[in-house]
């Protein structure tokens, strides 16, 4: 078992990473009061409840099942938290077990921010993006019919517990989604852990326990570090969006829902390499290299047939612009990326008019 730890004063967490670390007892061991309600999703209560509830057998415990799906992120569905905290007399000391993929994360960790003012939770990560991006550093939140994650909070778990185990079962193209935010990681900020991510590849889609470890281990350390050191956003953070301005403006457009996250950070991952290229921040060769581990990881490198005009509309919608001005996340090399505004527009009309 490797074990990561979010660095935040009063608010620091371990991230426990490892094959079977749900039974090693850590669940029980971060919940301070009695009471708790495990909140999951009709795919993951069958596979995976029965199993968490057994780790808490000490405790007066509820569950409530979300419907599956990125369109039940919303304030209704918290709604339906909320209702069971009450129903169930939930006081201030229940603890929020969060234990699903990113969207249950997202939704659990937004009604801990705000039920009777703020109540614990933990994070069971059930996807690879979910162990490795969207249960660490506190981000929470619903979506809004006019954008996506628009409500939500800064709010961080007690604890993250990912197990490999569970990946076990996890679709494909999931898997291969989480493996984009891993690439993200070697992209921005360490040119080693690219050079591992090439040769563990195979490794990695194979579901390799110890390369899987590895990978998640590597990334949490990163986005620990990042979030340390910069947990609400106000500079480096938004390093880790990577990919996701292009992503967002794929996922728009597809209305959210033939592409996964993961693969639209894919190819938002290519095209902000190839748009570097045509910056001579990196040279052709670094462009190619990106687009082949991409590839390598069954991603899409090309968003779909759309307008440049429209493409350009959809990421100026992006939270990191900054009074209309696209900022992006460019790579001034494998392994070191910048967040700016300063680039030659036309240089981005070339690459979306190549592209999209
Ligand atoms: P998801 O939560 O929708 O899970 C993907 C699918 O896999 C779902 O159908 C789910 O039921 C199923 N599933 C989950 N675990 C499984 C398992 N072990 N076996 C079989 N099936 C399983 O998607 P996701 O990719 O985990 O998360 C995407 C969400 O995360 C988006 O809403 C995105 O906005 C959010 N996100 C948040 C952050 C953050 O920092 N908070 C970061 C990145 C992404
Ligand atoms: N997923 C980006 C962040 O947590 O900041």
């Amino acid at each position: 078992m490797k074990t990561v730890r979010v660095d935040l004063d009063d608010r620091s967490y371990p991230i426990y990473i490892g094959n079977d670390v749900l039974g090693a007892e850590h669940l029980a061991q971060h919940i301070p009061g009695r009471q708790v309600l495990v909140v999951t999703n009709e795919t993951i209560a069958p596979l995976y409840l029965e199993r968490t509830l057994a780790e808490l057998s000490d405790f007066q415990c509820d569950a409530v099942l979300l419907p599956d799906g990125e369109r039940y992120k919303t304030l209704e569905t918290a709604g339906r938290i909320y209702d069971r905290l009450l129903e169930s007399r939930m006081d201030r000391q229940v603890t929020l077990v969060a234990l699903g993929g990113g969207v249950v994360g997202d939704i659990t960790g937004f009604v801990a921010a705000t039920y009777q003012r703020g109540v614990h939770f933990v994070q069971i990560p059930t996807t690879l993006l979910a162990q490795v991006d969207s249960s660490v550093g506190g981000k929470t939140g619903v979506n809004h019919p006019l954008g996506k994650n628009m409500i939500g909070a800064f709010y961080q778990p007690r604890c993250v517990i990912a197990d490999t185990r569970t990946l076990a079962t996890l679709p494909e193209r999931e898997l291969q989604a989480g493996i984009a935010e891993v690439v993200k990681y070697g992209l921005i900020r360490d040119a080693a852990f690219l050079d591992w991510l090439e040769a563990h590849m195979s490794a990695l889609l194979a579901r390799d326990p110890e390369a899987l470890t590895y990978a998640i281990e590597q990334s949490c350390r990163h986005k620990a570090e990042v979030v340390a050191a910069d947990e609400r956003e106000a500079g480096q953070r938004a390093l880790l969006n990577l990919g996701h301005t292009f992503g967002h403006a794929i996922e728009t457009h597809t209305g959210y829902s033939e592409w996964l996250h993961g693969e639209a950070v894919g190819t938002g991952m290519c095209m902000a390499a190839r748009l570097s290229a045509e910056l001579g921040w990196i040279s052709e060769a670094d462009c190619a290299r990106t687009e082949r581990i991409v590839a390598a990881a069954g991603l899409p490198t090309r968003p779909p047939r759309m307008a440049s005009e429209r493409f350009l509309e959809l990421m100026a919608v992006d939270k990191k612009a900054i009074g209309g001005k696209i900022r992006l996340v460019l790579l001034k090399a494998l392994g070191h990326a910048v967040v700016t505004q300063d680039f030659d527009p036309s240089a981005l009309d070339r690459v979306l008019a190549e592209y999209a």
